[in-house]
């Protein structure tokens, strides 16, 4: 009798956008279809369980998911159990009027309740269409669930949700109120993932400076002296500071720990003092300059990277102006710069004198000209150095992979005869600069066998 023909796998398929936090969150989920036993694939046509982890931070994103779930339950016609799940920040904002809006959508899952997703399906086949969105104490966060696999860079969640109310942020709303992780947690999870073979840690946090123990004294300073202190953590980095949270001991972090990666995203949104005021931000151009100074201080060769955001209502050309002045002055190796957009539950909606769409787009595009040839001039300098490069991935050219310096600039290399893993590091010379990547050559493998 010949054996049962082995049962088809079922597979899941996670789409995500947006920060950071949810791409650890897909992990997250990824982990626990993995402990049901579900494998993951690449095509949603061939997913049983489909899960969109969505980004609500801007109105156009928010648009997306809705026009995204508009294709996914077409597949449920072919597929009848198909699973559907909204999550991440649109689910956390719509909850149950994702349902009404979706009659295929199967369930409704926040950015608190990631670790509920077992439960959720579980209550899904039992026929209800369950919403689970909502903030409560203890957060679910099981680090054995993480589907770590595919990824060059260990995450770990600092401090989840924003207490800081900035005017123009939904984040607050969508990711529920600040909570600092214990220290001796995130210690732990760190081990965990040099065991597991990363060389670089990735802390994470709206806000990631502003972490204190809970119910202790020690601050982010000092968090950073423990965790790049544990042996293996080769590249330390941290995503986001706060300007107004960072502490001169925190800068003095940089001078004393060379795993400690030099560079740093410090979103600035403005370089006018009346519209931060409005933004609510909490410091002025001249005190983020300060800081930048400090910094460059404590480790000249640190890359600064920001967010800025045009068009906030009452922005004035001469607030503009401020903007591009500073953004001239900085000299910033990257940007990440947006289109003010008005998010529901949000105090700067309801300002007045909103700028025109023209108006920001102009200036938006502004500030793009400038940056591109300053971005292209600090890459330049790199040119003809040597570099250490984290593995990425490979690239869109046969043969070709990409990776990460120290100090966070893209890197693109032929992979040569004895490619590496993303999550290995290899040694380059920067042989080209452009605007946003460096091409580099690798000296640490010997050149492609030639084609005669
Ligand atoms: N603390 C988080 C903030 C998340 S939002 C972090 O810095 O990662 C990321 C960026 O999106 C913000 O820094 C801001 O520049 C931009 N942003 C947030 N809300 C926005 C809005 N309503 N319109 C345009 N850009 C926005
Ligand atoms: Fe948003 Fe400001 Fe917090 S930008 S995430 S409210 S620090």
């Amino acid at each position: 009798m010949s054996a049962p023909e082995p049962a088809t796998p079922r597979r899941f398929f996670v789409e995500t956008w947006g920060c950071q936090m949810n791409e650890l969150d897909s992990q997250r989920f990824a982990g626990q279809l993995m402990q049901q036993g579900l494998l993951p694939t690449r095509h949603p046509r061939e997913a049983d369980v489909i899960l969109l982890n969505s980004c609500s931070v801007r109105d156009k994103a928010e648009q997306k998911v809705f026009s995204r779930l508009g294709q996914y339950r077409l597949l449920k016609a072919e597929r009848p159990d198909l699973l559907l799940g909204l999550c991440g920040c649109v689910a956390e904002q719509v909850g149950r009027r994702a349902l009404r809006r979706v009659p295929e959508l199967d369930f409704v899952l926040g950015t608190a309740r990631v670790g509920e997703l077992a439960a959720v399906i579980a209550r899904r086949r039992r026929g209800e269409r369950p919403v689970a969105t909502g903030f409560s104490d203890p957060r679910h966060y099981e680090i054995d669930a993480i589907s770590r696999d595919g990824t060059y860079k260990g995450m770990v969640t600092l401090i989840e949700g924003c207490d800081k109310h900035c005017t123009f942020c939904i984040v607050p709303r969508t990711r529920g109120p600040e909570r600092s992780r214990p220290l001796r947690e995130v210690v732990r999870e760190v081990r965990h993932l040099v065991d597991y073979g990363f060389r670089e840690i990735e802390l994470l946090g709206q806000t990631v400076n502003h972490w204190r123990e809970p119910g202790g004294t020690q601050d982010f300073a000092d968090l950073l002296d423990a965790v790049a202190r544990i042996e293996g953590v080769e590249r330390l980095r941290f995503v986001t500071s706060y300007p107004r949270d960072f502490t001169s001991r925190m800068v003095a972090r940089f001078a004393r720990h060379a795993n400690l990666c030099p560079y740093l995203h410090l979103p600035v949104q403005s370089g006018s003092d009346r519209v931060l005021r409005l933004m609510g931000r909490g410091y002025t151009a001249a005190s983020y300059r300060d800081l930048v100074a400090e910094l460059r201080a404590a480790r000249p060769d640190i890359a600064l990277s920001t967010d800025l955001i045009v068009g906030f209502p009452g922005e004035t050309e001469e607030d503009f102006r401020a903007t591009v002045e500073l953004v001239r002055e900085i000299r910033f190796g990257s940007f990440f710069a947006f289109k003010y957009s008005p998010r529901p539950g949000t105090a700067a909606p309801r300002l007045p004198d909103p700028v025109d769409d023209e108006t920001a787009d102009r200036r938006l595009q502004e500030l793009f000209q400038i940056q591109e040839p300053i971005q292209l001039e600090l890459n330049g300098r790199l040119v003809a150095s040597e570099q250490d490069v984290l593995v990425t991935g490979w690239g869109r050219e046969p043969g070709t992979q990409h990776g990460r310096t120290r100090c966070h600039r893209v890197v693109h290399f032929a992979a040569g005869d004895t490619p590496t893993r993303p999550g290995d590091t290899t040694r380059v010379r920067v042989e080209k600069a452009l605007p946003h990547s460096l091409i580099a050559r690798r000296l640490d493998a010997p050149p492609q066998a030639s084609a005669q």
